[in-house]
């Protein structure tokens, strides 16, 4: 066990912090505010490789290591939720699958613009009646030889799609055979800017008001079979080990809050006195900042265990579910902490506690709810004791 940093770790970190005070920390609270997508903020990203982080040089990638990725992810959300969560999906749930599930030609084809952050990505599981319940598909991929092809139609309804608004490519999961329920669910690489893919408006929501999400409507919309990605009936697998990379992104965005969250609050508590002493003078409010500070840690070497398996080619389920449920509760905690050490400033937008705290909530609901994670890991627990 090495509790140290690599130089190319160490690297990202200082690239990633720097770009993160230098172009993403001074905009934040504005793009909040406007809830605006910051598209000057995700063309330098492009530009750094922070788009496309674990995406071999073959494919225009940085080439670097899920703790790479992680540390990154860390560094961005500290300064700027709404940001970190452009990157995440980009990175986990779209360059991820292609990595894995996509053949040279895909890879060529869709990948590449991809790492570079020419285009960028979205990831469509989710619909109306499927949040929780994955396998509940209802848009359905039906085989349309109209063109003398071997193509699929696509009609349906997704909900609540990340970078949905700006994305060029998105991975679709939909049903391709209804009688076989999870096994019948295939999944498609969609060229989001071609026929009979719409967008709704995009959705006015608590926290990360900067990334925008919104639903993406399927009508009668054709897809070449070299569209697919892996096999048909292929698709839930897709999704499940996508979010295995996912939920590992996601702890590390709720690290960045909470960290961004205690930081404000550590230094606004030796600043803003009362009864004739700093506040972090009094026990109440150090004990608060000590168990920030435990926490954070705790989670983040969760989330580090989680991408070291990663790294190694392990199977990470329940690990990547420990950490997203872990660095998620204690972002909520931590920010809600922060806002109570800010006291009456912990409540108005002048000060950045309360953004935080509308920003944490969010990281125990998507990629998989807190009760979900709790389903994961508890039937691993479940598997592991009936072998
Ligand atoms: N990797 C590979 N395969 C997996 C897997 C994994 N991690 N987990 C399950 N599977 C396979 C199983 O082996 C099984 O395969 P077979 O039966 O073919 O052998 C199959 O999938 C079904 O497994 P389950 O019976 O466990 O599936 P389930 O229907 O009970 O659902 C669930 C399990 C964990 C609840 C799943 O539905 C789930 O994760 N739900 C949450 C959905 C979610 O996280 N959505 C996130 C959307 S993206 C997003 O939110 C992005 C964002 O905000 C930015
Ligand atoms: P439901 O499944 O209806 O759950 C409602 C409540 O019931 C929750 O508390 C849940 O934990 C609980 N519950 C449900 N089933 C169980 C159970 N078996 N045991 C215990 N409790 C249970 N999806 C995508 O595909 N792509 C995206 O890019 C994306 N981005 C998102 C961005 C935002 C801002 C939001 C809000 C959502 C996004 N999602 C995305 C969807 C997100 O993944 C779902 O909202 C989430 O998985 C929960 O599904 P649901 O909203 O349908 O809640």
């Amino acid at each position: 066990m090495d509790f140290e940093f690599s130089e190319e770790q160490e690297a990202i970190r200082r690239m990633a912090r720097e770009f993160a005070a230098r172009s993403v920390a001074p905009i934040a609270a504005e793009i909040d505010k406007q809830a605006r997508f910051p598209k000057e903020v995700v063309a330098e990203m492009g530009e750094l490789g922070l788009l496309g982080i674990e995406v071999e040089p073959e494919w225009d990638g940085a080439g670097l290591d899920p703790i790479a990725y992680v540390i990154a992810m860390e560094e961005i959300s500290a300064a700027c939720a709404s940001t970190g969560v452009i990157m995440s999906v980009n990175n986990s749930l779209v360059c991820d699958p292609l990595r894995k599930w996509a053949n040279d030609a895909q890879k060529d084809r869709w990948l590449r613009p991809l790492a570079t952050g020419e285009k960028l990505g979205c990831f469509m599981l989710s619909e109306p009646e499927a949040g929780s319940d994955a396998a509940a598909q209802t848009t359905v991929a039906v085989p349309d030889s109209s063109n003398g092809g071997d193509g699929f139609v696509i009609n349906g309804v997704k909900n609540w799609i990340t970078n949905g608004p700006q994305a060029d490519v998105g991975i679709l999961m939909c049903m391709t055979d209804r009688d076989k329920g999870h096994r019948g669910i295939s999944s498609f690489i969609i060229d989001m800017n071609a026929e009979g893919v719409t967008r709704g408006p995009k959705d006015d929501k608590l926290g990360i008001r900067a990334s925008h999400s919104c639903q993406i409507f399927f009508t009668d919309h054709k897809v070449g079979s070299d569209q697919l990605l892996g096999k048909v009936g292929d698709g839930f697998k897709v999704a499940m080990s996508t979010l295995d990379c996912g939920r590992i992104g996601i702890a590390a965005q709720a690290l960045g809050i909470a960290r961004g969250a205690f930081e404000a609050a550590a230094r606004y508590a030796t600043e803003r006195k009362t009864f004739g002493q700093a506040i972090a003078k009094h026990q109440a409010i150090s004990f608060m900042l000590a168990d920030m500070a435990t926490e954070i840690d705790a989670a983040r070497l969760l989330t580090y265990r989680a991408a070291a398996l990663k790294a190694a080619g392990k199977r990470h389920t329940s690990e990547s579910a420990m950490c997203k449920l872990m660095a998620s509760e204690v972002a909520n905690k931590v920010a809600k902490n922060a806002v109570q050490i800010f006291g009456g400033n912990g409540y108005v937008s002048e000060y950045p506690a309360e953004r935080y705290y509308r920003d944490a909530k969010i990281t125990e609901i998507y990629e998989g709810t807190s009760e979900i994670q709790r389903v994961v890991i508890a039937s691993n627990i479940i598997k592991a004791l009936s072998a």
